[in-house]
């Protein structure tokens, strides 16, 4: 099976974790696979709560209602992807550049439901360059901060986030304390948030594989 079934065989399996209400979606390749199987169960919920444009046009699409979290409050259930998820369901996120949107609705849930296929899986996060959201006139000095830590800052250019910010992808950096790290740079000035998502990770990890969904929880 090619990476790209791996993530469809993930996305269907979270379906068995829609019970109704609104739904938290986030973002990536894995979740508009989760798109695409939420429109088959649309008349079961009220709509979805977006973390990007990309995935707010893609619910529109179906027909299904995009709703404001601040007129929601809180979620039972947020459904989305990840670049890297080690075994405690500390995630690395925003490959796709959603990041900060993606954190508020995973704050705002109850229950974070991750999929992916299973190379996501790794042991230690940072193979994947973490990536940084920044207030553009913060660039230079959060990447010599991010230096400091160990980390190769490097500017993603021409792009620019859904709140008008730049990304930083770090490479280089071995993430062996995933919740110390995540606040370290959250707490840099410019910073809008990191892709370390420990503070508040996954509760339940599903990775497609060759032998099927597999679900991780955590202990
Ligand atoms: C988007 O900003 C990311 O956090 C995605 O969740 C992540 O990049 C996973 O993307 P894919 O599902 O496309 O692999």
């Amino acid at each position: 099976m090619d990476q790209d079934m791996l993530k469809r065989q993930a996305a269907e399996a979270a379906l068995q974790y829609v019970e109704g209400g609104v739904i938290g979606v986030g973002t990536g390749s894995t979740v508009n696979h989760f798109i695409d199987f939420l429109a088959t169960v649309k008349s079961r919920i009220e709509g979805a709560v977006s973390s990007s444009e990309a995935s707010s046009e893609r619910l529109k699409q179906h027909g299904i209602p995009v709703l404001d979290l601040n007129a929601v409050g809180d979620l039972a259930l947020y459904v989305d992807g990840a670049d890297e998820s080690n075994r405690e369901l500390s995630l690395i996120k925003g490959g796709g550049g959603a990041l900060t949107r993606e954190k508020i609705v995973a704050a705002a849930s109850e229950r974070f439901v991750c999929i992916a296929d299973e190379s996501k899986l790794v042991d230690v996060l940072g193979a994947f360059p973490l990536p940084v959201e920044v207030i553009p006139m913060a660039r230079s000095l959060v990447a010599r901060h991010l230096v400091k830590l160990g980390g190769t800052p490097v500017w993603r250019e021409g792009y620019v986030t859904d709140n008008g910010n730049l990304i930083l992808d770090v490479q280089g950096l071995q993430i062996r304390a995933p919740m110390q790290l995540e606040q370290q740079i959250n707490d840099l000035a410019g910073v809008v948030t990191c892709g370390i998502f420990a503070l508040r990770g996954a509760d339940v990890l599903v990775l497609g594989s060759e032998r099927g969904p597999l679900t991780h929880q955590k202990g």
